[in-house]
């Protein structure tokens, strides 16, 4: 018999299927539950709710464990590069070495922004915010091409090699718009991580060296960015896409999620913090009282995690990124070792011990993209160019998902009951 859990409400007892995934997780199905009692459940941020079955990335957040399709994030980082990454989400295989370079062409040939796009963006003031400039970008993609928000699947396969080509070009030419600069043309003959910083950097003279490093590196901090399963801008993407709204602008919500200082955009943050210690002379007192202070609404950037009760597997990645990095190069960067002072206090605080509270992907992130001369409000679309890849992958997952059913939360009203229409004497 399959196991089962048993809820008692007052004098019934309802009995709800157990579902067990391939990691051996467990979940009840409280679907039923309403239907049967009227009761619902109450879980302010989802913390503990399923909101699906995904065979896309497994994360065991007390064992600091991360994978995707079975490969841990260690593997990938170390042997594969993004576009193999990105094709491993979103097919569910590693690629072989002519599906691979057939993945790669595909997407180098859509590299090129169309002149569409280029306008929708240069209608925005300069200095806005790359991450604005990229959800509009990803919108303005459901009306350029509307046919590819069929249903086909040939169309839906165009429209996911559309995205991650474009995404990247589309947020290279964010940086050139919010610097004033001009639009520096796609070249396919580079690979996915070179194309993108030749487009943000392509009219400067550097060093080819600085050139190879950086892009290597790029490539490999998109691997660690590029699935995080069902996190806020990815359940935000289901969520918009479960109402089978067209790709891009799912794509384009995601954006918008990501961007808040919690999420992605805790990277901007972090490096704001961290140059800001720097300004002070490299005092981290003021900023770990600030942190445990209540009444602050100020937070440890980059620190803690939804579900990492642990270190974040991508942080010490990327650790070991930054100080590869900065080795290779033979760069000299102050704010890695406020960052290194700071996490070594942190760790041993009594505050941040009894909340599990470790360092996360966005903490050492900030600090090669510095190096990498990423200005700071380019990180979180960085971010976004990565996570792509892992947005995609759900879509395509909720597509074929036998139990989809659009989003819709419930909720417990606690407003005013019925009252009679009156009208306010005071309002005009
Ligand atoms: N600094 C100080 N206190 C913290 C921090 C922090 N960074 N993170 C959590 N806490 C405290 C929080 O105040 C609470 O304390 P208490 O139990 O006394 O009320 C306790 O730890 C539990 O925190 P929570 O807010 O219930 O945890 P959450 O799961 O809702 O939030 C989080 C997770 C990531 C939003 C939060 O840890 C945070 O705000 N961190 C800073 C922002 C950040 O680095 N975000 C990037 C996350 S990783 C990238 C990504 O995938 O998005």
């Amino acid at each position: 018999m399959s196991e089962t859990v048993e809820v008692k409400i007052g004098g019934e007892t309802y009995s709800f299927e157990v579902i067990e995934g391939s990691e051996g997780e467990k979940a009840f199905n409280i679907l039923p539950l309403r239907k049967e009692s009227k009761f619902i459940t109450l879980d302010p941020g989802y913390g503990n709710t399923g909101s699906c079955k995904s065979s896309i990335t497994f994360l065991d957040g007390e064992k600091g464990i991360l994978r995707h399709r079975g490969y841990a994030i260690e593997d990938l980082a170390a042997h594969a590069s993004f576009t193999g990454v990105a094709y491993l989400l979103l097919y569910g295989e590693l690629p072989n070495e002519e599906e691979h370079t057939t993945f790669d062409n595909l997407i180098r040939a859509n590299y090129a922004l169309d002149d569409e796009i280029i306008k929708v963006i240069d209608a925005f003031p300069e200095n806005g915010h790359p991450m604005a400039y990229l959800s509009a970008g990803l919108s303005a993609m459901s009306a350029l091409y509307p046919y590819y928000g069929d249903e086909s699947e040939s169309g839906h396969d165009m429209a996911l090699i559309q995205i991650l080509a474009k995404i990247a070009s589309i947020a290279a030419y964010s940086y050139r718009k919010s610097e004033g600069k001009s639009l520096i043309p796609a070249d396919p003959s580079l690979d996915y991580a070179s194309n993108f910083l030749h487009m943000m950097f392509g009219d400067e003279e550097e060093d080819e060296a600085f050139k190879r490093v950086r892009a290597e590196t790029l490539d490999n901090l998109l691997i660690i960015h590029a699935d995080h399963e069902q996190n806020c801008s990815t359940s935000t993407v289901r969520m918009v896409n479960s109402s089978n709204a067209n790709l891009y602008t799912s794509i384009s919500a995601g954006i918008g999620a990501l961007w808040g200082p919690l999420h992605g955009g805790a990277n901007q943050a972090v490096m704001e913090m961290l140059e800001s210690i720097h300004q002070d002379g490299g005092d981290t007192e003021r900023t770990m009282d600030r942190a445990k202070d209540k009444s602050d609404p100020f937070r440890l950037m980059g620190f803690g995690h939804r579900v990492y009760k642990t270190y974040d597997p991508r942080a010490r990645i990327a650790k070991a990124g930054a100080d590869a990095f900065l080795t290779k190069l033979g760069m000299n960067e102050p704010l890695i070792d406020i960052a290194m002072g700071l996490e070594k206090r942190a760790l041993e605080d009594e505050y941040f011990v009894q909340r599990n509270l470790y360092p996360n992907v966005d903490f050492y992130t900030g600090i090669i993209y510095r190096a990498m001369k990423i200005p700071t409000n380019m990180f979180t679309a960085l971010f976004a160019v990565g996570r792509s890849a892992g947005w995609l992958a759900h879509v395509v997952e909720l597509k074929n998902d036998p139990d989809k059913r659009i989003g819709r939360p419930r909720q417990i009203y606690t407003g005013e009951n019925a009252r009679d229409y009156v009208a306010r004497e005071d309002r005009a």
